[in-house]
């Protein structure tokens, strides 16, 4: 099957109209991620916990930005920021030119399913629902058929040498298996920011070979990519621009 057919770059305008807000988003953007002076604390008892501390980043669209750093030096806090899973506490937050922090919950939860995929370190699936389910679940915005949607999500996992795994549940699958499942459902609505939270952390050989292949892949057909991970083969990736992470302090690696 043709890749276009599937993941091809769509007509790239994101319309979002609900009663917050009405944005019309384009590929033809000055940064795909803009973070100005960005901090985040935690309040713990009496202790502030400072896990982002000015962040600044500019990511053009169709950067491919690896993030390392040691274990509680911010990463994850950083990328659910970037996915508008979390709130900063302070500074300015913009993904596709649209200030996120400006909006509710509605309308981010529209704008994450839109503009980014998620791939937790975790997987994260949906423990009820079967591995082309799973796929299938974040295509909810789309007007397409149950049976147009059952097929792109067939034909994603079979990119991964899943097709003869569809019918799995989570716990069915492996580790390696469930990972790649997460992988493809994060491309499921075509996003044009795919985010991994150390997504070969704990993976067998081969699906690590197999999840860093489909990220060069991504890369090729556009997709702006953030990963943070410890993994060298990823950081030395070709065409991959190196952060790091330092107690909550990013900096480029030259
Ligand atoms: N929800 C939270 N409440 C309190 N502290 C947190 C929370 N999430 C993360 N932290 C703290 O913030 C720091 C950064 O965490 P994290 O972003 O998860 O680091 P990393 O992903 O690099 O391991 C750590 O010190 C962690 O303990
Ligand atoms: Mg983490």
């Amino acid at each position: 099957m043709e890749d276009d057919s599937i993941l091809g770059p769509k007509d790239a305008v994101y319309e979002f109209d609900n009663d917050q807000a009405d944005a019309e988003l384009s590929e033809d953007v000055n940064f795909a991620i803009r973070l100005v002076n960005v901090s985040r604390s935690y309040d713990l008892r009496r202790r502030k916990i400072n896990a982002l501390n000015d962040v600044n980043l500019e990511v053009k669209s169709g950067e491919f930005v690896v993030v390392s750093g040691y274990s509680g030096s911010g990463k994850s806090t950083l990328l659910n920021l970037i996915g508008a899973i979390d709130y900063a506490s302070n500074g300015r937050i913009f993904i596709m030119d649209v200030p996120i922090g400006d909006y509710d919950e509605t309308f981010r939860a529209t704008f994450r399913l839109n503009t980014t995929g998620f791939i937790f370190q975790s997987y994260n699936l949906v423990s009820t629902l079967t591995a082309v389910e799973n796929v299938m679940f974040p295509m909810q915005l789309t007007d397409k058929s149950t049976k147009d949607l059952r097929k792109e999500a067939i034909a994603l996992l079979e990119r991964v040498e899943l097709g003869d795994r569809l019918d799995h549940l989570p716990w069915q699958l492996s580790s390696g298996e469930q990972q790649r499942v997460a992988i493809v459902r994060a491309m499921a609505n075509d996003p044009p920011i795919i985010l991994a939270d150390e997504p070969t952390a704990n993976l067998d050989l081969e699906s690590g070979k197999m999840i860093r292949d489909f990220l060069v892949w991504l890369h090729q057909q556009g997709k702006t990519l953030v990963v943070m991970t410890h993994d060298e083969r990823i950081m030395n990736l070709e065409g991959v621009r190196r952060l790091t992470m330092n107690k909550g302090v990013l900096g480029e690696d030259v």
